[in-house]
């Protein structure tokens, strides 16, 4: 039996999630904010009009997706024809909201556009990938499958993601790590992990009966660093516009100024760099079709993501300014000369692409320097037009 015959069989027997699916949807699912997978991954477009839900589950994503894009047709498959049995009958109970089409489709089928439709302007696939052989054939698909102006968000193993020590130490217990099989034995050793990790590491032991099938145990598994996702991604054409952990990371970067070695880089080398230092347990990847540069900012948006205030007085020709995201939960300062501020406001105020990117006062090292750090932050973003 091939990995992937041993997954799809895994699923049917338990479908994902198996526990606490509707509050689950309540709290919004483990997808991070449509509001920053927008603002980043499709930076001044309107809001989707078509969104693939990519390896569904019991269709959490989708129906917290339902719920914030009402409008939108939403597609979401899966191959486990259980769990799309269950999601239609979790749907048909739910009623009102338009109906999102659930599918049973295999990722890796190359004709999987000939079963989804393509064109889609949001694609999502959380908690999918790192358990499938053929990740180049899933991401060649699903950037086919997304329009040129869509966002495709992967949320996906690290290299420090908890199964890559925990795996080898349960076989040297002598445990099956790729099936469950002795779910009881397989408890008493999570719990004699858990008494050996930090207080705030999440209790495995407790966790699902699906969570532990398909997270710590498995046929396969895709444990890697950002720059291997990185560097899979771009084979098919996708950039990376945007990773939830970068402006974190960025942000302390910045405290002493100990990034000046880092910039100016693209989104993509930073957040690989930065991975490198502190290596991710967990993704959250927002990718988009390359929309080539932004040379002296041409092209490049105010999010929206963070609010601006610029600090009284004229210091030396200075000003400070403070960006502050509710959002992200982050704020940092800069100091800008005097006569930036008011191409700055102007931006802001407009949330569009703007000649006040290209005003000279932005042409030197040190302005190319703070746009990097904006767009690593979140506070821009580069567009097509
Ligand atoms: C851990 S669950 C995540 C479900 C959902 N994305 C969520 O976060 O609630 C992984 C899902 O991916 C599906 N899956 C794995 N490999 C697949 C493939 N090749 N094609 C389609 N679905 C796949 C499994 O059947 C399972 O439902």
């Amino acid at each position: 039996m091939t990995a992937a015959e041993k997954t799809r069989q895994s699923y049917d027997r338990r479908p994902y999630p198996g526990e606490g699916l509707r509050a689950l949807i309540k709290q919004g699912g483990a997808l991070p904010p449509l509001e920053w997978m927008l603002a980043l991954g499709r930076p001044g477009q309107s809001q989707p009009r078509s969104v693939l839900v990519a390896g569904c589950g019991l269709g959490v994503e989708a129906f917290v997706l339902r719920k914030q894009l009402p409008e939108a047709e939403i597609v979401a498959v899966d191959f486990s024809a259980r769990s799309i049995a269950e999601a239609k009958r979790l749907q048909r109970a739910d009623g009102r909201a338009k109906p999102i089409r659930f599918l049973v489709a295999d990722l890796t089928d190359p004709a999987l556009a000939k079963k989804t439709g393509d064109d889609f302007d949001l694609i999502t696939c959380h908690g999918v990938l790192s358990y499938i052989q053929d990740t180049a054939q899933v991401l060649e698909n699903l950037a086919a499958n997304l329009s040129p102006d869509g966002a495709l968000y992967l949320g996906v193993n690290g290299e420090v993601h908890t199964s890559t020590r925990l795996r080898p130490w349960l076989v040297s217990f002598g445990c099956d790590v790729d099936e469950l099989s002795d779910e009881k034995r397989l408890r008493e050793l999570l719990k004699l992990w858990d008494s050996q990790q930090d207080s705030e590491a999440r209790p495995l032991a407790s966790m699902p009966t699906s969570y532990l099938a398909g997270d710590v145990c498995g046929p396969h598994f895709n444990n890697w660093s950002l720059a291997q996702w990185r560097s899979a991604a771009d084979k098919t054409g996708l950039e990376l516009a945007a990773t939830w952990l970068l402006p974190i990371a960025l942000r302390l970067a910045l405290e002493d100024d100990r990034n000046t070695l880092l910039l100016p880089w693209e989104v993509g080398a930073l957040a690989e760099r930065l991975d490198q230092a502190r290596p991710a347990g967990f993704h959250k990847l927002l990718f988009r079709k390359s929309p080539g540069t932004a040379e002296d900012g041409r092209g490049l948006k105010w999010t929206g993501l963070y609010r601006v205030r610029v600090a009284n007085g004229k210091s030396k020709g200075t000003r400070r300014v403070f960006l502050t995201s509710q959002i992200l939960g982050l704020n940092a300062e800069f100091k800008l000369q005097a006569t930036q501020i008011e191409p700055l406001r102007r931006l802001v105020g407009t949330q569009k692409g703007s000649a006040a990117w290209s005003d000279l006062s932005w042409q030197n090292d040190e302005a190319r320097r703070v746009l990097s750090l904006w767009e690593g932050l979140g506070a821009v973003a580069r567009s097509r037009s």
